[in-house]
């Protein structure tokens, strides 16, 4: 396939933008992938400005805040997974973090927890963390001035961006939740109550001053000044639990990367409370046992052996996973001996019964301390990044804190409100992923560098809940196995499996023969048309030129280098 690549000549200097995969051959500078041209627009102007990778990453991200603030923003957080030129690997966890009157029970009613109490409103909301996390990075491996990536955001926040056919349908699908919140109606709707429609020019003058305010003040103006008590006093009128001191409170942490080992690579994953690090480590050891190349790409023996091992991962994710600052995360989990003794359990015949979690070795002792965007940078000094931001389902709580114009996350559905009951997603949980005051809630967030001969070769990651994990453990076999170029690794069809509820979620593209097979040995398939967003940069070939892209799936993406 030939990409057709949109050349723009700026005022700038030139820069390529691809609103389709971008695969140009000269991107030696340096590439962005993010699952929106203006995002990708203002990361590649970033990196032309004379700022590096971590630049581009934080450009690009306060950018989504702004024309895909559905997915992530401001009132959410997220995970960075930095690969500097020096060789130093750094996990910035921005994760949300729950309020200190926070509770166990604190959705349960009557005996059963209530979802919509943790998806909508106040009580749904944990600390946002992505401008603490956005200004660690900045401050310490980014080249430009926090301030300049502020205002640039800032601009296209009042001067507005048209609504795109994806976002009209995005914001549509919530407008009845939305419209219960009087900051998020003024921003999202139009006076006669209608939500924007494509072509139309959406600005976000609130947001716009937030945004300034940030330039001005630094993260200060969020944590402890302004922002953080406009929203302790929303809470208190409205039955929300989050104080100025919550706010206050709040820290970045430094997690230490997770590594493992496939086929020669080296996997570089974001430890817990990400789940994402640990899960694709752990399937990618269990289908070290099985030559996938022999098998076929796209068979019937391929899907059914690589679904198998999602299982039996997704089975530990339940019982073992949460914030590893609250709770024992084996760090067994990714251990090669386990992942063999699970790959043993598969049946190349038919889909086995998987009844609950396994155990890895030294489980009480060796442990880890714990709708959505992805987006990955490279630069040619060799600092690369992969930053997955979330807010988590379509414009998270839909609460907007007056005169700020920030969507706020309802991250606290992440967490197990009620053991055994599922999320948003499907997901159940246990006792490590309970509600508790300051606690992280466990993430699927997969941001992953891999390297060749200690050398960055690829940085992708996804978005899609539990789906995230396994977008990224598929983009890395098509690589990895079948010797693909990040733009058809893309490409190919997915298949998710995450042990319950017990079905193949698979997409149409999948051949019906391939299916019935699999129907055949046992899977219970849910076909769906489209599964997931993963973006990814790479340099898989030898030579200087970076490849790039966005999901194919994803209208708006785009990936562009200079
Ligand atoms: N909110 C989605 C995730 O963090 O997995």
């Amino acid at each position: 396939m030939t990409p057709s690549c949109l050349w723009i000549v700026g005022l700038i200097g030139l820069l390529i933008l691809a609103n389709e995969p971008c695969v140009a051959g000269d991107n030696e500078k340096g590439m962005v992938a993010t699952v929106h041209s203006l995002a990708t627009m203002a990361g590649v102007e970033a990196l032309q400005e004379g700022g590096n990778a971590i630049d581009a990453a934080v450009a690009a991200g306060l950018f989504l805040g702004v024309v895909d603030s559905h997915n992530s923003g401001m009132g959410g957080g997220c995970f960075m997974l930095i690969r500097l030129a020096s060789g130093e690997i750094v996990a910035l966890d921005g994760r949300e973090t729950s309020p200190a009157k926070a509770h166990r029970d604190m959705y349960v009613r009557n005996g059963h927890a209530i979802p919509e109490l943790s998806r909508t409103g106040p009580l749904a909301v944990a600390i946002p963390g992505q401008v603490a996390a956005f200004h660690e990075a900045i401050e310490r491996y980014g080249k430009l001035p926090w301030k300049r990536h502020c205002l640039a955001a800032a601009d296209v926040a009042e001067k507005g961006f048209a609504v795109t056919k994806n976002y009209e349908s995005r914001l549509s699908s919530v407008r009845a939740d939305l419209s219960k919140f009087a900051a998020a109606r003024s921003i999202f709707m139009k006076e006669d109550g209608s939500t924007w429609q494509a072509g139309e020019q959406l600005s976000q003058p609130d947001l716009g001053q937030t945004l300034r305010a940030l330039a001005r003040e630094g993260p200060a103006w969020f944590y402890k000044g302004p922002f953080a008590q406009r929203t302790a006093e929303w809470m208190k009128e409205n039955g929300g639990l989050i104080t100025a001191a919550d706010f206050s409170g709040y820290k970045v942490k430094h997690r230490e990367p997770l590594q493992t080992k496939y086929r020669g690579y080296t996997i570089l994953g974001f430890p817990p409370p990400s789940s994402g690090g640990v899960h694709v480590g752990q399937i990618l050891n269990i289908l070290e046992s099985f030559d996938l190349k022999a098998m076929g790409q796209g068979s019937a023996d391929f899907i059914h052996v690589v679904a198998e091992a999602m299982k039996l991962a997704f089975a530990d994710r339940a019982f073992w996973l949460g914030d590893p600052d609250f709770a024992k995360v084996p760090r067994g989990l990714i251990d090669k001996a386990y992942a063999t003794s699970l790959a043993q359990r598969i049946d190349l015949k038919k889909a086995t019964n998987v009844r609950g979690h396994s155990t890895p070795p030294n489980a009480s002792e060796d442990v880890f301390e714990k709708h959505t965007t992805h987006y990955s940078t490279a630069d040619a000094e060799g600092n690369w990044v992969a930053c997955t931001a979330t807010i988590n389902t379509t414009y998270g709580s839909k609460v907007v804190i007056p005169t700020t114009g920030v969507v706020l996350n309802n991250e606290m559905d992440d967490f197990s409100a009620e053991p055994g009951m599922p999320n948003a997603f499907g997901l159940v949980g246990g006792e490590a992923n309970a509600v508790a005051p300051g606690k992280r809630p466990l993430s699927s967030m997969s941001p992953t560098i891999l390297l060749r001969g200690g050398k960055p070769v690829l940085s992708v990651g996804a978005a899609g809940g539990p789906t995230i994990i396994t977008q990224t453990l598929l983009t890395i076999i098509q690589i990895v196995d079948f010797g693909e170029s990040v733009q058809t690794a893309l490409a190919q069809p997915r298949f998710h499996q995450q042990w319950l509820p017990n079905e193949l979620r698979i997409e149409r593209s999948v051949p019906e023969t391939v299916r019935e097979e699999l129907a055949r040995r046992g899977h219970t398939l849910k076909v769906v048309d489209s599964l997931g967003a993963c973006q990814a940069v790479g340099k898989l070939k030898d030579g200087p030129a970076f490849e790039g892209s966005h999901d194919p799936r994803v209208s708006d993406g785009a990936a562009g280098g200079l």
